[in-house]
């Protein structure tokens, strides 16, 4: 008999609860709408986040207390954007230290290395491809000071054992004194989340819906867009966005180049991402649980997100 291995973004549509990991949303055409999205005057995160790394680079600075030279290294540095105006200070006050941008996508990494050594033709880089982890072993054993950076707010797509689990992860990877500037999107009023997230121009929904695009065409699957919605809900109580995909009649895809079918009750849903929110108190928790003292906190004027810098 003829075995077909079920890849992992069709596995988590044959359980009770469907869901997609949202690693899957960043195919070519995803990370195109998701730039998108990072433009949209509602998704306040990417504006706040570039504010504190544009006016406050001077204090993180004075913060580290490093001895030079040192290490900052990026963990998933994608397009670098926001890290510019923290490397361009740095780079401005001739500080001595090395950039370590590390990303999964090779061609993340070159466009980066490109933009950066024209617009800044002093700043030491190291670039590495691949899984920070591995990477982040190699570096344990430096003698040098090194500042890890995970921004954005990567960590709150993480429910929380497997935040507590990554965070634990990155310290067992650092060296007393070494220290983790990480961005938290704070919890705020509930209309500012609910409008980032669910957005009238309908971007989101093409978003979360190109996760059924690729299926069909990975997997020469037969979804058809019209018959699914997307929903979005913000909890302020626990600080939870969770998104989904919504079937909107009772229907079978079927996904020919595996052989599998699956059905979808009317409005049963795809749970597709946790943007968790945090309270200044629950990080403070966090970094407590996985081993780290909390030296400051960056936040932008509106207090909407934080910058906190973390240290081993
Ligand atoms: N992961 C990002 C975030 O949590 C991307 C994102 C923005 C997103 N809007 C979304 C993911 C809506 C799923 C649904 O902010």
């Amino acid at each position: 008999m003829k075995t077909t291995i079920i890849p992992e973004i069709v596995q988590g549509l044959k359980v009770e609860q469907k869901y997609i990991s949202s690693k899957f949303f960043y195919d070519d055409a995803g990370s195109r709408i998701f730039q998108e999205i990072m433009q949209m005057q509602d998704y306040y995160l990417t504006d706040s986040e570039f504010e504190i790394l544009s006016l406050q680079a001077e204090k993180i600075h004075c913060a580290l207390q490093f001895s030079e030279p040192f290490n900052i290294i990026e963990l998933g540095a994608g397009d670098g954007f926001k890290t510019f105006k923290l490397l361009e200070y740095f780079v401005s006050k001739n500080i001595h230290f090395n950039y370590v941008p590390i990303d999964i996508s090779q061609e993340a990494i070159s466009m980066l290395c490109k933009k950066l050594k024209e617009r800044l033709p002093g700043l030491h880089i190291q670039p590495q491809v691949g899984d920070y982890f591995e990477i982040l072993k190699g570096m344990s054993t430096e003698t040098i000071p090194n500042l890890l950076l995970f921004l954005g707010s990567n960590i709150g797509n993480y429910l929380r054992a497997d935040a507590a689990d990554l965070l634990r992860l990155f310290n067992d990877n650092m060296n007393v004194g070494d220290k983790l500037l990480i961005g938290f999107d704070l919890k705020k009023n509930p209309l500012t989340i609910q409008k980032a997230y669910f957005d009238s121009h309908g971007v989101t929904k093409r978003f979360n819906l190109n996760l059924l695009l690729r299926m069909n065409r990975e997997f020469d699957a037969d979804f058809k867009l019209d018959d699914f919605d997307f929903y979005c809900h913000y909890n302020p109580s626990n600080g939870q966005v969770k998104s989904y995909l919504v079937s909107l009649k009772v229907q079978t895809v079927y996904f020919k180049s595996i052989n599998e079918r699956i059905t979808f009750q009317q409005n049963e849903l795809i749970w597709t991402e946790l943007s968790k929110k945090y309270s200044v108190s629950g990080i403070e928790t966090l970094a407590k649980l996985t081993g780290f003292k909390t030296n400051q906190h960056f936040l932008d004027c509106k207090h909407y997100f934080t910058d906190s810098l973390w240290e081993k």
